[in-house]
């Protein structure tokens, strides 16, 4: 692997600017040298889906072009490649958020399938009538929607955790709704609609001392911080792989391996199984238990490329570096006279949502993008926060390490010239 964290010997601007060798990390993006409308490409939806190293692509086109097979199950040469690197990749990520086990690691779809995963497994079995999941106003629909289905089903409780106007989690309140008949608290670490940072380890003590389990939707928060699943002691976290710089369709749910082990598996079929007859089945170990039928080989390979890079590149540098093109757009673009921004938290990564005075936020990006600047713009899948802020949508552009002050700039002069428009 190129090595992506290297910044020696390289002496820009932009590198004795922010201690960051930008640029050549962007050569490592082969997507991000386009022009789009005749423009350069400015990417800044990356909270929707992030951009693949070279590392990435060619590791996946490699592991078709050479090793291709399927896992866990031939004898031949190609089997044992596929299933060492799949297995490999299980390592990668077990070090990367530095879990105790391999086998605390399930490959699934992306964070969506991990908490409906625990949801229908740990959540039928433990959630009885009367008993309450505990989430926060600024969940994603993919951490609502489940624990809905599941109250729905054991006719329980979803209770939800308000927020300050800033967009921080109340967590005097919060804690008030930790009671007896809690069964499971599932929060956000990174808002993917406002970039607040919320004091997981501190819920996690909270719950804990109650003897409430704790899910974290990890999506956004993957690529931005670093997780540190023991330090922060939850007993879940999902994220998803194209979010960290890895393909679609592949992600990961951390389980704790007691719980893993107390828990009914999610689907049946092949793999998860160590026997089978009509009368019975014996489930297989973990992590297979929760990975029935054929897995996404090549994309959890990939994932673990991305990993290698990312970790390469140093999570530290990553947020340091971000954190400052974050600051510089919160200024500049809140600077703006008509500019609203939606999520001011103290503790934020990443996300500038924002509304401009008359002009809805689906105007604001279809413009942009004719300026080559790609945001995105609607509820983000959190509508009931959009509800809470008293808007229907935001426009936001969310950040990563490959993006420049030029690219806030040109964000910033895309807005100005929106505003023009509409005069
Ligand atoms: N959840 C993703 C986003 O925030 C799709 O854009």
């Amino acid at each position: 692997m190129r090595s992506a964290g290297d910044l020696i010997g390289i002496s820009t601007r932009k590198r004795a600017e922010h201690g960051f060798d930008v640029e050549r990390i962007r050569r490592d993006f082969p997507i991000l040298h386009q022009s789009v409308f005749g423009k350069p490409l400015v990417y800044l939806d990356n909270a929707a889906t992030t951009h693949k190293p070279r590392i990435v692509i060619e590791t996946v086109s490699r592991f078709y072009e050479r090793d291709n097979s399927n896992i866990h199950r031939g004898l031949h040469q190609l089997s044992e490649r596929s299933t060492k690197a799949y297995e490999g990749a299980r390592v990668k990520v077990q070090k990367f958020i530095n879990a105790a086990e391999p086998r605390e690691i399930i490959f699934v779809r992306g964070t969506t399938e991990a908490i409906n995963l625990v949801a229908r497994t740990y959540g039928r079995k433990q959630v009885d009538a009367g008993d309450e999941v505990l989430i926060t106003e600024m969940e994603h629909h993919s951490n609502i929607v489940p624990w809905q289905m599941l109250c729905e089903e054991k006719n329980a409780i979803l209770r939800v955790g308000p927020i300050n106007d800033r967009g921080e989690l109340l967590l005097e309140e919060f804690e008030k709704l930790m009671g007896p008949r809690t069964k499971l608290v599932a929060v956000v670490h990174l808002s993917n609609a406002l970039g607040t940072i919320n004091p997981v380890r501190r819920i996690v003590e909270m719950a804990h001392s109650r003897g409430i389990p704790v899910l974290i939707d990890g999506a956004q928060a993957v690529a931005h911080l670093t997780v540190d699943v023991r330090a922060l002691g939850c007993d879940f976290y999902a994220f998803s792989g194209h979010k960290i710089y890895g393909p679609t369709g592949i992600g990961v749910l951390y389980g704790k391996a007691e719980l893993l082990e107390e828990m009914p598996p999610y689907q049946g079929g092949g793999d998860m199984i160590s026997s089978v007859t009509f009368e019975k089945t014996i489930y297989n170990k973990l992590p297979h238990k929760f990975e029935a039928g054929t897995p996404n080989i090549a994309d959890a390979i990939g994932l673990g490329a991305a990993i290698g890079y990312l970790t390469g590149v140093g999570l530290d540098a990553v947020s340091a570096y971000e954190s400052e093109l974050l600051a510089h757009a919160t200024e500049t673009i809140g600077a703006i006279e008509g500019i609203r921004l939606i999520g001011t938290a103290r503790k934020k990564a990443s996300v500038l949502s924002f509304l401009i005075d008359g002009i809805h936020p689906h105007d604001i990006g279809t413009i942009l993008d004719k300026e080559g600047i790609a945001i995105r713009a609607g509820h983000h899948c959190t509508q009931p926060l959009m509800k809470r802020f008293g808007v229907p949508a935001t426009a936001r552009a969310t950040v990563s390490f490959y993006n420049t002050r030029e690219e806030i700039d040109a964000l910033a002069a895309g807005i100005r010239k929106v505003k023009k428009v509409f005069a």
